[in-house]
């Protein structure tokens, strides 16, 4: 028999002291015990131990294994009031692949194609909002505009009286999910805890309410054919028996699309300005695409590069159903799985130089499947990768075509908000004169 040694195990120190360096700015810590420890190493600090796992090929191993194996949803319990128990983010198996069939196609080819006008209108108005002569976060404005991007192109709602009545209770839901301590009590009591249901109903049903009359409207509204925006496809939309989307998976699924859409996209513009702004040549480069025609290259390669050492997210969770074998290691079932997505865009073997921000890196290269893994992979990864890196890119732009924008002191560490990684001080800058 073949002798196979475990991941390591990783630091003894105690859970609260794991869970404490854990959530302190910048990947430090894990980046310490990856050096100590090496690829696959074992953390303390949730009810159950994560395994850490920080090479490629061990990642491919569990991004390429049976789904009925590898469950994501689980980990997303804590969302389930919010979401709803039909969210693609929370179910597994079947269910999963159906609801997750049914909701790409709206975000990839010609249909996401169609939307670039829409992102570039909400983006160039929003510049023009920029205060002139005084430092200010760009994060409220990034959030804005991914918040009118969901209306327009998600929701589709119409200018004027349906957009204002959904974007109220909308504002002030995605605002509290943004909150660093929203999902606590849900972490710390369970996501069935009576309290915690009520008091995420405070800010939940006012959205709920809003988004059932809008399904509504649309239903029997006629013309969805003709219209572009992604619930109005989500309504036709039919499997292989012909079946479409009820109004309770229409309503979870268009929730899970704004929950994951909205605080992502805005934190990974709000990175990509705090790292291009304390990069001179670079943003001089993006400025310069941008305004001299229809090229995006650069600004592509600018998208990359961010997620790559500023990824949104740290890792991404995967639980056992059944033993499996990752790097010649049998886990068995219960097992959590981490592939982290931080320790492996920061790989010297892979990015030479990794900690600098070098968007040249990737000009005339395509991101490996899975050495550049902001969106995670396999069956689970990012249904909106397409139309964030869309949306990222057209944002981009839209700020370098029309101001230059100059950093506000030193480099922003980054800081869990939610359970995204973001920017110390939300991206300050200032307009040049
Ligand atoms: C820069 C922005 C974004 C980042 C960094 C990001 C990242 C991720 C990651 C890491 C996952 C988990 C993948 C895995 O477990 O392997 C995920 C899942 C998901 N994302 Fe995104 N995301 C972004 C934007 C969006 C947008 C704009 C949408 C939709 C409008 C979206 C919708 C989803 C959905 C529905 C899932 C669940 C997929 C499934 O479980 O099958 N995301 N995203």
């Amino acid at each position: 028999m073949r002798a196979v040694r475990g991941p390591a195990p990783g630091p003894r120190t105690p859970r609260a002291i794991q869970l404490a360096r854990v959530l302190s700015p910048g990947p430090d810590y894990v980046e310490h015990l990856h050096e100590r420890y090496g690829d696959a190493f074992v953390l303390h600090f949730e009810s159950r131990p994560w395994t850490v796992l920080a090479h490629p090929d061990l990642i491919r191993e569990v991004f390429t294994a049976r789904p009925e194996i590898v469950h994501a949803g689980e980990a997303n319990e804590i969302l389930r009031t919010a979401l709803g128990a039909h969210s693609v983010l929370l179910l597994d198996g079947r269910e999963h692949l159906r609801q997750r069939r049914l909701l790409l196609p709206p975000f990839h080819g010609e249909r996401l194609a169609a939307q670039r006008a829409s992102m570039e209108r909400i983006a160039a108005e929003r510049v023009r909002r920029f205060p002139p002569g005084r430092d200010f976060a760009l994060r409220p404005h990034m959030t804005a505009i991914t918040l009118e991007i969901i209306l327009e192109t998600i929701l589709g709602t119409d200018a004027g009286d349906e957009r204002a009545a959904m974007a109220a209770p909308l504002t002030g839901l995605l605002e509290w999910f943004g909150g660093r301590s929203s999902l606590l009590p849900s972490v710390m009591f369970g996501p069935d805890n009576r309290f915690v249901i009520q008091h995420q109903r405070r800010v939940l049903d006012p959205v709920f309410a809003e988004l059932e009359r809008l399904i509504a409207r649309r239903r029997g509204s006629g013309g969805l054919e003709d219209r572009e925006d992604v619930l109005s496809m989500l309504l036709l939309a039919r499997d292989e028996d012909g079946t479409g989307l009820t109004d309770a998976e229409l309503r979870d699924q268009l929730m899970t699309l704004m929950v994951a859409g909205h605080e992502t996209t805005a934190t990974a513009l709000s990175w990509a300005f705090e790292r291009l702004t304390r990069a001179p040549a670079a943003l001089a480069q993006l400025e310069a695409e941008a305004r001299g025609g229809a090229q995006r290259a650069y600004a592509e390669a600018v998208c990359r590069e961010t997620l790559r050492l500023r990824p949104v997210l740290n890792n991404v969770l995967r639980t056992l159903q059944a033993p499996l074998e990752v790097g010649g290691v049998v886990y068995p079932k219960g097992v959590v799985l981490a592939p982290s997505i931080v320790l492996v865009h920061r790989r010297g073997d892979i990015y030479p130089d990794p900690l600098a921000f070098r968007p040249e890196r990737w000009l005339g290269v395509t991101p490996g499947t899975y050495t550049w893994i902001p969106f995670g992979g396999g069956v689970r990864r990012c249904i909106g990768a397409s139309f964030a890196l869309q949306e990222m890119e057209v944002v981009l732009q839209a700020v370098a075509r029309a101001v230059h924008l100059e950093p506000v002191g030193g480099d922003e560490s980054p800081v869990p908000r939610f359970i995204t990684s973001a920017p110390s001080r939300g991206g300050m800058v200032r307009v040049a004169a």
